[in-house]
């Protein structure tokens, strides 16, 4: 509030200096006890200028009431403040609400505390430089916040340096002394009445009783904002349509002192006393509230200076009546209503009753017995009811509202509209069950602009902020707070290390001996601002309180907290959080403004979470580590680590979103971009190898040849082993797929060598097996499609030793895999089989689901040819079906081609027709052509089935070349094989033959398996 003299120069020009300065003391004694009068502090004297503080150093849950309250005061005492010649001097007010810094860093001690800095304080100047002679302006902020307390004028909007133009403004003309607060202040319509159905029945069960001649005392207790003024309101409007009669006492927090303050203004009110009336018209009106003259005059004389229809007896005089008269006959005007009509008295917000109204209402008590009056009391759980316990006597404290409850209130609150989930979950959470917040947190979300009214609900357009808490609730916590000053440190922070905190914690952050502590936690609990859950464990009682304390910290105080916080954290109980919780240490390093130390601690939480495979955990610390090393503020050391953190965070989102999720593979992306950047050659390549999963995944092998060529061309000498091994493997692979046998057996030979140089085993997995496992296998495959077979057979030999020598199992199943194609090639039918069961145990017993299909797929030729056709087919079904399921279009062609197969063999031309579509079809899209010569002579085959020769010779022929181009010499020999078939059944197989005998002359004389028996027996 800003408060200056009008005209106060030519004053200066007037006046001689002595006059003057009587005449300013004087003004400044009205202003600094008007002041007081609300607990304002009257910061600055500034020549006739006044600056006070409201809400400082002690908030009060009114502050803004208490500012105007005090303005009118100081104007309505401005007539009183005159010079010798009589002059009046008149004032000018300004008054701004906001959150303001006192202090400054210069200034020291009381200095420091005049001065404030924010554009409150300058609005409020302003403000003030625009008021009427004895006018007091409000700016929309405090306005907001008086609701109808005061009968404001809007004034035409003002054009405020600093501020711009269009500043609305508001005069504020005088307090309303309503009957209630409740009224006042809130907004009647706003919503419904929600929950509370017992607590209404038993208020109205005890209304009956008082109205049926059982008089009753109600006595209803309950925390700020909880419904007590609600409730009432609820039943008042419920018995609206029965005659009777209702008395309204309002206890006013201004007025704790002033004797009968409330009595006196109801009867003001039911006498129609009018403040600009005369004093006689005054009298008249007061009057009329008695039954005769006799009592009409007893009574002016009793209650007459009080109500300002007489003056006040001057001090000495002997007293007009005593007390206990005053009281007697108020007592009597308050039950007179009884006599004709059930009479309700509510006396609201008693905590604030003064002593003599406190004795009048024990003497009415006392009298309630046969009469038709039931006596409504609400008040704060601070207030200690001292009327003893009488029979008639009813106590009811009201709780907080269910979550469900709230709910419907918010849903109220949105004039019915649906409010987003996240809306309200967060408004329910920080509400606690308050109504009040409730309200006051809805209607802030629905005045901040972050929702869109559709036609039956509400659209939150971007992400939800954590709610702040509402400027309307803002000096209720402070207030809180400060009534707590001594102790208001260990709530400061408390509050910073969360809504719950342990006072062993705390202890070495505050630097304070046991017993301090805990009593100054004791005086927080007994002041409801904490409970006491488990021993040593304290919580916030609302999430809003926590907020508040929070808040209450200046941002360089608060850093300090969470610095110390972080240190005692860590070394608490032999750094078990360090090891347990890392992300509670990252949270405080971050909020101190450690970024390093923060970054260190997202990045191990994330390792935590990962190792107990919480993965969305790990996912969000990792999150968490990923922002940090976004942010300008990281420590240039720190920026090293800027490509592990999306390496890990893919990992982590790998295992909950799976291989296919596009995400992952950005994170990939943007992890091998940063660390190319950062010219980290092994993180790079790692993550355009570990890339590759997902890009085999869906068929795209010509991308992963390209992440492996670039990583080829960047610098290959400074890749550790055991990621040049991983890199051969892949481009190995990724060749095979692609049809290039050679290249593949290049890249594959070259992991070999490498690996049995360094040995990496499991250092470097690949897909989760031996990485000299993996090599082995695609050595295996393109030997064996290049007609080297009996290489094919050695390898996978070897490969098998090596995996039961290294004992892993998932290798050993890996191994397996390619040693049952090796045998199955070589007619070696049952050892394949038994050494497909023996894979497949291991994979049952020890959950690897992921290869069963596999094992299955190649289980099942090598059972059909022993004879069992329909397991074999079985177990080809159903291997193609697990695969696919697990990894999508992977190996998907070469499997489907397989099946086809076999269908073909079991006469399944139907289901054959189908499998080998699905696979031409893969074949097409994707870049999997390693089966490709094998699918177009299988169209050969089907062609054939269906009788047509020349369209299946066509397909042999184009898969003979197919298989050349690729060196696909096994391929090409099937192929030769069918077409000679053909030819020899046209009884025209010369050119056939021919071809066939220089390919099986290609193979080594001694080798003997069953597809070259068939091709020689064909040739003689
Ligand atoms: N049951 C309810 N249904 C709907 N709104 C409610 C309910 N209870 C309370 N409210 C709303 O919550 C706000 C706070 O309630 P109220 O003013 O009655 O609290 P109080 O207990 O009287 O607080 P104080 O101690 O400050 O007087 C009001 O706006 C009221 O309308
Ligand atoms: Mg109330």
């Amino acid at each position: 509030m800003f408060c200056d003299i009008v005209d106060s120069t030519r004053l200066a020009a007037t006046l001689d200096l002595e006059a003057l300065q009587r005449v300013i003391d004087a003004y400044q004694h009205q202003v600094a006890g008007c002041a007081a009068r609300y607990d304002g502090f009257v910061a600055k004297f500034m020549g006739d200028g006044v600056l006070v503080y409201f809400g400082y150093p002690q908030a009060h849950e009114d502050d803004p009431e208490r500012a105007v309250r005090a303005g009118l005061d100081i104007v309505a005492a401005m007539p009183s403040v005159r010079t010798i010649d009589g002059l009046e001097l008149a004032c000018r007010i300004g008054i701004a609400s906001g959150v303001v810094v006192v202090g400054d860093s210069i200034s020291v001690g009381a200095a420091a505390e005049r001065s404030v800095l924010g554009e409150t304080p300058n609005l409020a100047a302003r403000l003030q430089a625009a008021a009427p002679r004895n006018g007091v302006i409000i700016a929309a902020s405090t306005r907001a916040l008086v609701g109808n307390l005061f009968n404001l004028e809007p004034i035409e909007p003002l054009a405020l340096k600093g501020f711009g133009a269009g500043v609305p403004a508001w005069r504020a003309i005088a307090a309303h002394d309503d009957a209630s607060r409740f009224r006042a202040i809130r907004d009647l319509t706003s919503a419904g009445f929600i929950g509370r159905d017992a607590e209404l029945a038993l208020a109205l069960h005890r209304w009956g009783m008082a109205s049926a001649g059982e008089g009753q005392l109600f006595l209803l207790s309950g925390e700020a904002g909880l419904g007590k003024s609600r409730l009432c309101e609820a039943m008042f409007s419920r018995i609206a349509a029965e005659p009777h009669a209702e008395i309204r006492l309002q206890c006013s927090p201004y007025h704790a002192n002033s004797a009968l303050y409330p009595v006196l203004r109801h009867l003001e009110r039911t006498a129609g006393l009018a403040h600009d009336d005369s004093r006689a018209v005054r009298g008249a009106h007061f009057a009329r509230l008695f039954p005769d003259a006799t009592k009409a005059e007893r009574a002016v004389t009793l209650l007459g200076p009080a109500l300002g229809l007489q003056d006040a007896a001057p001090s000495d005089a002997a007293p007009a009546g005593s007390k206990a008269e005053t009281l007697a006959l108020l007592q009597d005007l308050l039950l007179a209503p009884a006599a004709d009509e059930p009479l309700c008295i509510l006396v609201e917000d008693a905590h604030w009753v003064d002593p003599t109204t406190q004795e009048l209402l024990g003497l009415l008590i006392d009298r309630l017995g046969d009469r038709r009056v039931l006596l409504l009391i609400t008040h704060r759980p601070e207030f200690t009811p001292p009327w003893g316990t009488p029979a008639h006597l009813t106590r009811l404290t009201i709780n907080r509202l269910s979550a469900r409850a709230c709910a419907g209130l918010i849903g109220d609150l949105a004039r019915g509209k649906a409010m987003p989930e996240e809306v309200v979950r967060q408004i329910v959470a920080k509400a606690d069950g308050v109504p009040l917040f409730v309200e006051e947190l809805t209607k802030t979300v629905l005045e901040s602009g972050l929702l869109t009214e559709d036609a039956d609900a509400w659209r939150l357009d971007g992400p939800l902020p954590p709610l702040a808490i509402p400027s309307s609730l803002h000096d209720s916590f402070m207030a809180r707070l400060d009534r707590m000053a001594p102790v208001k440190e260990v709530a400061q922070v408390g509050a910073a290390i969360g809504r719950e905190f342990s006072a062993r914690l705390l202890a070495p952050v505050l630097d304070m001996n046991a017993a301090t502590l805990d009593d100054a936690l004791t005086q927080l609990v007994h002041a409801g601002l904490l409970v006491s859950r488990e021993s040593e464990v304290y919580a916030f009682t609302h999430a809003l309180t926590r907020d508040a304390a929070y808040a209450s910290l200046l941002k360089s105080r608060r850093q300090i907290c969470h610095q110390r916080i972080a240190a005692a954290l860590e070394e608490l109980d032999d750094g078990f959080t360090r090891a347990t919780e890392p992300e509670l240490l990252a949270y405080h390093f971050g909020e101190a403004g450690d970024f390093s130390a923060a970054l260190a601690h997202w990045i191990a939480a994330g390792d935590v979470a990962e190792r107990r495979s919480a993965n969305e955990e790990a996912v969000a610390h990792y999150r968490s580590a990923q922002k940090l090393t976004e942010s300008a503020d990281l420590p240039a050391a720190d920026r090293g680590r800027a490509a592990e953190v999306p390496m890990k965070l893919a990992n982590a989102q790998m295992q909950t979103a799976g291989y296919h999720s596009e995400d992952v593979m950005q994170l990939y992306q943007q992890a091998q971009d940063t660390a190319v950047a950062l010219d980290q050659q092994d993180q790079a390549a790692g993550a355009g190898i570990a890339m590759s999963a997902f890009l085999f995944g869906s068929g795209r092998h010509s991308d992963v040849l390209e992440i492996g060529n670039n990583i080829l061309r960047r610098q290959l000498d400074r890749l550790r082993p055991e990621t040049r091994v991983l890199l051969w493997v892949m481009l190995g692979s990724a060749s095979c797929h692609i049809g290039d046998f050679r290249q593949s057996l290049d890249f594959s030979e070259k992991a070999i060598e490498l690996d049995d140089e360094v040995n990496c085993t499991h250092k470097a997995p690949s897909a989760g097996a031996d990485p000299a496992i993996v090599a082995r296998d695609l050595v295996e495959t393109a030997s064996r499609v290049m007609g080297q077979l009996d290489r094919a057979a050695a390898v996978s030999e070897q490969s098998m030793a090596i995996a039961l020598d290294r004992g892993n199992l998932f290798s050993i199943v890996w191994a397996s895999v390619s040693r049952v194609l090796a045998l199955t090639s070589l007619g070696r039918y049952a050892e394949a089989v038994a050494c497909a069961d023996h894979a497949l145990a291991i994979c049952e017993k020890h959950g690897f689901h992921s290869r069963i299909g596999n094992i299955l797929q190649h289980r099942g030729p090598a059972l059909f040819e022993l004879g069992d056709e329909e397991r074999g087919l079985a177990d080809i079904q159903r291997g193609v079906t697990l695969w696919r399921e697990r990894s999508g279009t992977f190996f998907l062609a070469r499997n489907l081609a397989k099946l086809a197969e076999y269908q073909l063999r079991a006469y399944q031309l139907e289901q054959a027709r189908a499998s080998l579509g699905e696979a031409e079809n893969v074949a097409e899209t994707t870049e999997e052509k390693m089966h490709l010569a094998e699918i177009i002579r299988l169209r050969g085959l089907i062609w054939l089935a269906e009788g047509h020769r020349e369209q299946a010779r066509v397909c042999f022929e184009r898969a003979i070349a197919q298989a050349r181009d690729q060196g696909a010499r096994l391929f090409e020999l099937n192929a030769a094989r069918d077409l000679a078939k053909l030819d020899l059944e046209a009884g025209d197989a010369g050119e056939a033959l021919d071809q066939l005998r220089s390919i099986v002359d290609w193979f080594p004389a001694a080798l003997d398996v069953p597809v070259l028996a068939e091709c020689r027996a064909l040739l003689r």
